[in-house]
């Protein structure tokens, strides 16, 4: 097997590329108990990068901003298997598609929320848990996408359950008007997948006051969790299904300022940075699934999980604040992306798979645990985000 290294520094991220040849495993299907369901089976297939088609080009940028902390943790293995896809212990592995890696569960008993829905990713996890069985409700600004969405999961799924609920996950107002329409509808809800994302936008304030990305990324998500955490609770305890909730962050969380989360410049138009301030609501994504987690634990709540994710590199609308370098970080990177549907599987792996019952407080990638920078496993801080958090919802 052919293979090359080449590290690629940059404001937004850095990979270390490993190029090797693809590499083909089928791997024999089991049987395992699911949500109160059963698992019959699972596959695997390559993925579709080839070393060839990888051109190395310059990194897009050179020097880290001064303020801007890089701490890589990502192993040679992982990126190894992130490259080729290669299975890891799940079975499962970069190359593995939302469709693969819930063969043969029934999700037919189960309410997903998915935020973000109407496009990329989110678009993809509701399709493959419609086809599952699963009730989905959308939650998206643009409800006209959203539809086209329903209507085109419709066409594949005719039995598809599908509801949309308009949410605009910058308005504390908006999230709380979405949580009250929701629990209006009085159905269970075992999953709340908090996907919904934007990236690298100029800067700009929330309608209440908070740096856009932070204001999107992380407090609207924290505060529909926060409105929607007794639901789950209740629904666990009454249908003795195990709720689930699922933050998408991002491998940019190592990519984020010196002291993780700005709390005295958040809003501090001088101070901002794009890519750091990307970078910081993923962090903020991971701090708030991990200390989530640990309050359910300490409060003997043991049938909610909270996780978080990075889906991979996919190309979807999530670059078009910045076409020209996520274009080049793509050739630069080009082992490493994704199509969607295999960008979805770590969503729906770690929201379905009966692999993950009583899994709390985990990071997952390509559908395996994986590991955060020392800013995502700091409890101290993810204590502190917590409280800053519950200041501003409960500010606005
Ligand atoms: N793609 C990647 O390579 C990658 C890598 C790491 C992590 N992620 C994470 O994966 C998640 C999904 O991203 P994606 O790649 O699927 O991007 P995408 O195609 O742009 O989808 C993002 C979704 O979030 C919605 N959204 C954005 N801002 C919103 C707001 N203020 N209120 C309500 N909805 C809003 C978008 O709605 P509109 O269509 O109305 O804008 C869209 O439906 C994000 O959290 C992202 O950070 C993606």
């Amino acid at each position: 097997m052919h293979s090359c290294r080449q590290v690629v520094a940059g404001d937004a991220a850095r990979h270390v590329l490993v190029a090797g040849n693809a590499t083909n495993r089928v791997l024999a299907a089991g049987n395992a108990t699911v949500l109160g369901s059963v698992y019959t089976g699972r596959s695997f297939h390559p993925r579709v990068a080839s070393p060839s088609s990888c051109m190395q080009v310059s990194p897009p940028t050179a020097a880290a901003p001064r303020h801007c902390k890089m701490a890589i943790e990502q192993t040679p293995m992982g990126y190894f298997r992130e490259a080729t896809g290669i299975p890891g212990p799940s079975g499962f592995g970069s190359a593995s598609t939302a469709e693969q890696v819930t063969d043969g569960i029934d999700a037919s008993l189960l309410t997903v929320i998915i935020t973000g829905g109407s496009s990329g990713i989110g678009a993809e996890a509701a399709r493959v848990m419609a086809l599952r069985g699963a009730h989905i409700i959308i939650g998206a600004r643009n409800t006209e996408a959203a539809s086209e969405v329903k209507q085109s999961i419709l066409q594949s799924t005719p039995s598809a359950r599908i509801d949309i609920i308009q949410i605009e996950l910058s308005s504390l107002k908006s999230v709380r008007a979405f949580a009250e329409k929701f629990l209006a509808m009085d159905l269970p809800l075992n999953i709340l997948i908090n996907n919904a994302g934007v990236m690298y936008c100029p800067f700009q304030l929330s309608e209440d006051g908070i740096e856009m990305q932070f204001a999107t990324n992380h407090v609207g998500h924290f505060l529909l969790t926060k409105l929607l955490l007794d639901k789950m609770k209740s629904t666990a305890e009454r249908t003795g299904i195990e709720s689930r909730i699922v933050n998408l962050s991002s491998e940019a969380h190592m990519t984020t300022y010196r002291t993780g989360i700005r709390f005295d410049k958040l809003n501090d138009k001088d101070f901002y940075n794009d890519k750091l301030a990307y970078g910081q609501s993923k962090l903020a994504n991971i701090l708030h699934a991990n200390e989530l987690a640990r309050r359910l634990k300490e409060e003997g709540v043991l049938n909610v999980t909270a996780n978080s994710l990075h889906p991979g590199l996919i190309r979807t609308n999530l670059a078009r604040h910045s076409t020209a370098f996520v274009g080049a970080l793509q050739t630069a990177t080009c082992v490493l992306w994704k199509t969607i549907p295999q960008g979805a599987a770590t969503s729906c792996y770690v929201a379905l798979h009966p692999n993950i019952k009583g899994v709390s407080g985990k990071y997952f990638a390509d559908c395996n645990e994986s590991k955060t920078t020392s800013n995502g496993r700091d409890e101290l801080l993810g204590r502190r985000l917590w409280d800053f958090s519950e200041n501003l919802v409960k500010s606005a």
